[in-house]
């Protein structure tokens, strides 16, 4: 990943962290804070996401911490993000920016992210990646555990019905026929997961900046953002 210099202030390598749930429009938000700033941006669930997907594929069992760990430090898992452009994922060399956001892959994604091995494996190759700076890094526990260090971090969340609702779109507008309902209770699930977890769990950090986007449009989320990190560099 190449590092970027922040506008807001060209002597530092800014980190920023955006956590919270399911559908609470963080990896929307996140790009487009990136972009603003002239980051790199870091989607760290597309990382979960791409080995989920390879262990579906390659049928290992989802309970099996010992094989996913495996699988994990065989695999090459690259993200990449353009300006302006929707992130790319790359597993093994192949293309997966689709295949990742499959219902499958959802219903499987939190079981794997579960397991210590998994997460220690992901949380050393996050912490690479961001090693250089001038990255936004959106997660479940960048601002607790990947980056406890991060310049300026946020935790972004909405009601269940709008982060559902949200989700729902966007798998409709990739085609997937899937019943609104059913996000639903997928969702609330994978929250019980994420938030239940012993290692790495879906947890606000004491110093991170709570955001509500249930009733708030993009746009003014990323605004909103914006001048959090404009008023920590300029402390
Ligand atoms: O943000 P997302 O929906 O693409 O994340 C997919 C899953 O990966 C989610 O269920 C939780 C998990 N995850 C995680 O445990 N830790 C992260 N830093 C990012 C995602």
């Amino acid at each position: 990943m190449q590092s970027g210099m922040s506008p807001l202030h060209p002597k530092r390598q800014l980190v920023i962290a955006v956590d919270g749930p399911a559908g609470a429009g963080k990896s929307t938000v996140a790009r487009r804070v990136a972009d603003r700033l002239g980051l790199e941006y870091l989607d760290t669930g597309a990382m979960y996401r791409a080995l989920a997907l390879k262990a579906l594929r390659r049928g290992v069992d989802l309970r099996d911490e010992e094989q996913l760990a495996e699988l994990l430090a065989t695999s090459d898992i690259a993200v990449a993000s353009r300006a302006g452009g929707a992130v790319r994922v790359f597993l093994d060399g192949e293309d997966v920016s689709d295949a990742i956001r499959a219902p499958e892959v959802n219903a499987a994604v939190s079981q794997v992210a579960g397991f210590a091995k998994v997460r220690a494996g992901m949380v050393t190759r996050q912490r690479a990646l961001a090693r250089a700076g001038g990255v936004v890094v959106d997660g479940r526990d960048i601002g607790t555990e990947v980056l406890p260090d991060a310049d300026v971090k946020f935790f972004l969340t909405a009601s269940l019905k709008a982060r559902a609702r949200r989700r729902w779109e966007e798998l409709r507008a990739q085609g997937f026929s899937i019943e609104l309902d059913a996000v639903e209770e997928e969702i609330a699930h994978r929250d019980r997961l994420d938030a239940g977890r012993a290692v790495g769990p879906l947890r606000r950090a004491p110093d991170a900046i709570l955001i509500d986007t249930t009733d708030v449009a993009v746009d003014a989320v990323v605004e909103e953002l914006l001048r959090f990190c404009r008023l920590r560099v300029c402390e």
